[in-house]
């Protein structure tokens, strides 16, 4: 391995690391060979009310589906997240709250004073009838109410359903409908780089629409003050119920396949899908590799800046580092407020020394050239994370380089909702870096690489990213519809789980994510599927039709590009082009927000009907020279009017 753009691994860095080199191949190779031994091994830093003695039961195969971990052991995820740290880490900070506005003060949560409002929350929803197996949807800003919530609903078994805050009214009905969810836990309203967002009255919309009626109670956290109408006897205060709950809740006792939460994410086709993870892998998994793959140690200050709405926030804020007992910031705010060193400066004023964000952030302040970055100091930090789509190698090493002032490893995290945890991704005291490769596999994890047929391709090959076996952390269905989960990732390759990515793995082993290959387009890190753009567009009373494809975007990484037909008789126009842009915004939420609309007097189209999306594709890039076979065209004239179209946009 004697590549230029080989970042071996810091010599100060590896000599104190948890996992060197030789740990990584020899423990890599047990994993594979023993995963029983394994796993049995790692499941033990987790705290059981029944240890579990049988490991795995998994089959990959649909017609003998099996997918279980630890099926014997009985635990409570919260009692690992908060009662056993009381005893040695007490008065450790557990949380470490930034608020939007520098101006305010930070909030120190000890881990004693976090148990305490699990459990007063908790005692709260027992008392309003929650039940374990009920579902409890939180749409919350980014406060520390926000993990007490999830870890109340852990506490008595219930599954939690978060909806990220940057949804819209629409969006939130449909994920409270499919799971039929009880209770809404929100706040008056939400704070955002110095912007209000109306939480409470997008909850008030999205329970008008229809589905929602199994919506008994809504909680409000009163977090900005402003005015808010509340609809008695459905809405109760935050404050109000959590009055004088005790501040012990005796755990639920949880089977370790029992559900833990459920978090929508889009898929290439229909709705967005319930993502089903279950207590005890999962729990083994994102604090395992949260410790592994951040080198952590006790005395870290670990600030990851995703939302708790996405799988991150879930996996590496709330459960990862607190089953660690490590200390988690959770910033309310953006990277660019008050000004652009925003990130610098909360990493100055908290000492963080490990810090995890998305490309499209690191992309955004690269823009802003070093001095931003330049004028704070960040010497405590010691490691840099990436996660949520591929890191362009420019600014992987601007990362490097300028936050990380050459001193602090990158590590560059390949995972996915349905994951739960990271699996490939340099160990920082072990894995030499290459910019833009997520490198090698995390233990347990066998990662492979198939052509369209499903050939195993081995040594140096590109193709589509599939995983041979099991890890603890895997989702276990779809909510409500297990057929779609096996439909969705089992039977495209026999005996394989299909990640839906595509990738590349060099003459060194490693692995280099190239992006989807189905219909879901990763914008800023977040996916948005394009049959729900496509069904948003569609709502809309002058539309007939539409197609919506991703585009290579500087900032996001993808953009989206939507063609539309219009109803016939429908003129054309710029007021209506920027009325359908927002009418997508305000279906679904602002990041589902087109980059661009053409009108398609017509959609390319095979003789069977079916769009032809890779033509889309390569117009909206402006690369009509690659259309590529075009000869299966139901009518070649509508590409020639798109490609014409596109050139004067
Ligand atoms: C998709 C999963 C993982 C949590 C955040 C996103 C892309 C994610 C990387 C990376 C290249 C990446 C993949 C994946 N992705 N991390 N380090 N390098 N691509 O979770 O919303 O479920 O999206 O994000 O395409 O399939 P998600």
């Amino acid at each position: 391995m004697s590549q230029p753009d080989l970042h071996p691994v810091p010599d100060a860095f590896a000599a104190a690391a948890r996992i060197r080199r030789e740990d990584y191949e020899r423990l890599y190779a047990e994993s594979i060979r023993d995963p029983d031994a394994f796993w049995g091994r790692v499941a033990q830093r987790v705290e059981w009310m029944r240890a579990p003695t049988r490991i795995r039961n998994v089959n990959f195969d649909p017609a003998d589906f099996r997918l279980r971990w630890y099926e014997d052991g009985e635990l409570n995820a919260t009692v690992s997240c908060l009662d056993r740290h009381l005893a040695t880490r007490g008065d450790k900070t557990a949380l470490l709250f930034e608020p939007d506005d520098p101006a305010q003060p930070a909030q120190r949560i000890s881990y004693r004073e976090l148990h305490a409002r699990v459990c007063r929350l908790a005692n709260a929803l027992r008392n309003l009838g929650v039940r374990k197996g009920d579902v409890v949807t939180i749409y919350l800003p980014m406060i520390p109410e926000a993990a007490v919530a999830m870890l109340a609903c852990a506490r008595i078994g219930a599954i939690h359903s978060v909806v990220f805050g940057g949804f819209a009214p629409h969006s939130i009905a449909g994920r409270i409908a499919d799971c039929a969810s009880k209770l809404v836990i929100t706040a008056d309203e939400g704070r955002r780089g110095g912007k209000k967002v109306p939480l409470k009255a997008n909850v008030d919309a999205a329970l008008k629409l229809p589905g929602t009626q199994s919506v008994e109670t809504v909680l409000v956290v009163r977090h900005t003050g402003g005015a808010v109408a509340m609809q008695m006897p459905r809405d109760r205060w935050y404050d109000a119920v959590i009055e004088g709950q005790p501040e012990q809740c005796d755990p639920e006792r949880m089977n370790a396949e029992d559900p833990l939460f459920v978090l929508y994410t889009s898929g290439s086709t229909g709705k967005p899908k319930g993502v089903l993870h279950t207590t005890g892998g999962y729990l083994v998994f994102v604090s395992y590799t949260h410790e592994a793959v951040f080198d952590l140690r006790e005395d870290d200050v670990y600030w990851c800046t995703a939302d708790v709405g996405w799988v991150t926030g879930h996996s590496y804020i709330v459960y990862g580092p607190l089953a660690n007992g490590a200390t988690a910031l959770l910033f309310e705010g953006v990277p660019n407020y008050p000004d652009v060193s925003r990130f610098w400066e909360v990493i100055d004023k908290h000492q963080v020394t490990l810090f995890y964000t998305a490309p499209t952030a690191i992309r955004a302040l690269m823009r802003e050239g070093d001095a931003p970055v330049k004028r704070t100091s960040r010497r405590s930090l010691r490691l840099l994370g990436s996660v949520g789509e591929p890191i362009n190698p420019e600014a992987w090493r601007w990362y490097f380089d300028v936050v990380g002032d050459g001193r602090c490893p990158v590590v560059d995290t390949w995972w996915q909702t349905e994951t739960g945890g990271i699996l490939i991704s340099p160990l920082p005291g072990a894995i030499a870096a290459k910019p833009g490769s997520a490198t090698l596999p995390f233990f347990g994890v066998r990662p492979a690489i198939v052509d369209a047929e499903g050939n195993l391709l081995e040594g140096e090959a590109e193709g589509n990213l599939v995983l041979l076996d099991s890890w603890p952390g895997q989702m276990r269905t779809v909510y409500g519809d297990h057929e779609r989960f096996i439909d969705t990732y089992f039977r495209a390759y026999p005996g394989c789980y299909f990640t839906g990515d595509g990738c590349r793995r060099d003459a060194d082993g490693y692995y280099w994510i190239t992006g989807r290959v189905d219909d879901v387009i990763n914008v800023s890190g977040h996916r948005i599927g394009t049959a729900e753009v496509e069904s948003a567009l569609v709502l809309h009373p002058k539309v007939a039709e539409a197609a919506v494809v991703g585009f290579p975007h500087d900032l996001k990484g993808q953009g989206i590009y939507a063609y539309v037909t219009l109803v016939a008789g429908e003129a054309d126009s710029e007021e209506l082009r920027k009325e359908l842009i927002a009418y997508v915004r305000n279906e679904i939420g602002p990041i589902a927000t087109p980059d661009h609309l053409q009108w398609a007097p017509s959609l390319p189209k095979t003789r069977s009907g079916k769009i032809m999306r890779r033509i889309l594709r390569k117009i909206a890039e402006n690369a009509p020279d690659q259309l590529g076979d075009t000869s299966t065209l139901a009518d070649p004239s509508v590409v020639e009017s798109l490609v014409q179209q596109r050139r004067v946009m």
